[in-house]
């Protein structure tokens, strides 16, 4: 069923959006980011690239691109939204057909590790359930004033204080993810 509500066109201004990190600066640390990530795998090994949907779907298409490690790429969606601006503890996987990952490497990437539940929680999946052999997780973003769990991304773009971001996959209602460049709105 549609949800008539998320029709709405978001009540922001985008011309009263701040970019924080511009394309450039993106498709530059996209790169080293790339780089650091080849390092730590084995190049003659298949790397399993975990993009989490729908966040991380524009920073996963650009990693890889930039990455020389041979991959294979999947998409999960994960299931958990107390409202549209804070993810709840209740992490599940969902929309996934995830191979058998048995003794494989994993990459798992996301948009921003925020209050650390979705990246703590699949590592915990592909660690226990997958049991995937060497295993990493990388952020464009890391927002490490809002942790409340004890992870931290292996690799991550650029750390941020407590700001609601949209732009190159963040989202606002659903809205925003197609900006090349990421953004916020100062109150
Ligand atoms: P965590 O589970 O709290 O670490 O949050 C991860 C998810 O929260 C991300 O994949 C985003 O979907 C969402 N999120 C957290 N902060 C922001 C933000 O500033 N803008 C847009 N989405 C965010
Ligand atoms: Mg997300």
């Amino acid at each position: 069923m549609i949800d008539i509500d998320f029709l709405n066109m978001p009540d922001r201004d985008i011309r009263e959006l701040q970019v924080l990190f511009s394309e450039e600066e993106i498709d530059k640390r996209t790169q080293e980011l790339a780089d650091m990530i080849d390092e730590e795998f084995p190049q003659d090994e298949p790397l399993y690239v975990i993009s989490i949907l729908k966040g991380s779907v524009l920073f996963t298409c650009d990693l890889i691109k930039k990455m020389k490690t041979p991959i294979q790429l999947e998409f999960i969606k994960v299931s958990s939204y107390g409202n549209e601006f804070k993810s709840t503890g209740d992490i599940k996987i969902i929309d996934s057909k995830i191979p058998n990952l048995n003794d494989q490497n994993v990459l798992i990437v996301d948009d921003i590790c925020d209050t650390g539940n979705t990246g703590k929680t699949l590592l915990s999946i592909f660690k226990d359930e997958y049991h995937a052999k060497k295993l990493k997780f990388v952020t464009l973003i890391n927002k490490r004033c809002n942790r409340i769990v004890d992870i931290d991304p292996d690799f991550y773009g650029f750390e941020v204080d407590d700001k609601f971001l949209v732009g190159y996959g963040l989202d606002y209602i659903g809205f925003y993810r197609n900006l090349p460049y990421v953004g916020w709105f100062p109150a």
